[in-house]
């Protein structure tokens, strides 16, 4: 199944077997990188990426993934660019689509990464915008599948803020056939649109996807528990008020204890310590942030390879 060409703007717009074949590539290119062998699939392309939001792991990941896949990624800050001044996505789109084979692009509106990608005629890859994280989503199915193997009958624990990490968790999570149940503070829920669309889509017609306000409930028999920061960027005007909102919903070792005995914990980074997890939950010993961190580069690499190949 080609995949050349394509946007990677929601993961609604992709199959379950579409990101499975991600999954597939990622695992081999990230055994073909472990053994040190070279793998040029993008030799001679070059990704733009445009960041509207600070980033770490999204910035170097996409970097790093272009220079291994023998291609070249050019960072745009849009300061420096006329968009910056005014000069609208339509025109910027078709301007670095005469240039590039690839553009990744974080901001805020969702409707901007959409238009984009209208006007663009080469694959936009959404790097984060207020609504979405699909390259994240994508990196915490890899980090899952190699923890806990099949993905049949697992479960999904997500605590916290229903924000654009918890809908790309939910969407890839429906796509795979995982269960998943977000507990969040009433105000605080994910997009019932998200939800029901994935209640629509999802692989496994008897698959959970629930939203609750217990961490109880959704902690019951969970094999993955997952939280993201209170305030996402943007939000740094509610963060005070949030800190109590969402206290109940820190994850720390005595909700932890309410998963499986053998869960383990995922965060997409950056974490706020004491706010939504403890230190001692990110450090101990079910932790696997990390991996999941640099999953983020062999997730990308296969997504790469496949819509720019
Ligand atoms: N998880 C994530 O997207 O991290 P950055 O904001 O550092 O890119
Ligand atoms: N929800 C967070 C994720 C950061 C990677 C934010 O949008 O700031």
């Amino acid at each position: 199944m080609s995949l050349k060409g394509k946007d990677l703007l929601t993961l609604k717009d992709w199959s379950s077997e579409e990101i499975f074949q991600v999954l597939e590539l990622a695992e081999k290119l990230k055994k073909e990188n472990k053994e040190g062998t070279f793998h040029p699939l993008l030799k001679g392309k070059t990704l733009g990426m445009i960041f509207q939001k600070a980033s770490t792991r999204t910035r170097i990941s996409f970097e790093v993934a272009m220079w291994q896949l023998g291609g070249y990624a050019l960072f745009l800050n849009p300061q420096d660019l006329q968009m910056g001044r005014g000069e609208p996505i339509k025109d910027t789109a078709r301007v670095l689509a005469r240039y590039l084979e690839g553009i990744m692009i974080r901001t805020f509106s969702h409707s901007e990464v959409e238009e984009l990608a209208h006007y663009a005629d080469i694959p936009v890859v959404n790097g984060l915008t207020d609504t979405y994280h699909p390259c994240q989503a994508l990196a915490d199915v890899l980090t899952i599948r190699e923890h806990k193997g099949d993905f049949k009958g697992l479960k999904v624990a997500y605590l916290g803020d229903g924000n654009n990490v918890a809908h790309s968790l939910i969407l890839a999570c429906a796509k795979v056939g995982i269960n998943v149940s977000a507990a969040c503070p009433t105000g605080y829920e994910p997009d019932e649109e998200v939800v029901n669309w994935a209640l629509k889509n999802r692989l496994v017609p008897d698959s959970e996807i629930t939203v609750t306000s217990s961490p109880q409930e959704a902690l019951n028999n969970a094999d993955v528990v997952y939280t993201d920061v209170w305030a996402s960027m943007g939000q740094e005007g509610e963060h005070k008020e949030r800190l109590e909102i969402f206290k109940p919903f820190q994850l720390n070792q005595s909700l932890l204890k309410q998963a499986k005995s053998d869960a383990i914990v995922l965060h997409c980074l950056p974490a706020h310590r004491e706010e939504e997890i403890t230190d001692e939950v990110i450090e101990g010993p079910q932790s696997a942030v990390m991996d999941q961190a640099e999953n983020r580069l062999h997730a990308q690499k296969a997504v790469l390879a496949l819509v720019m190949g």
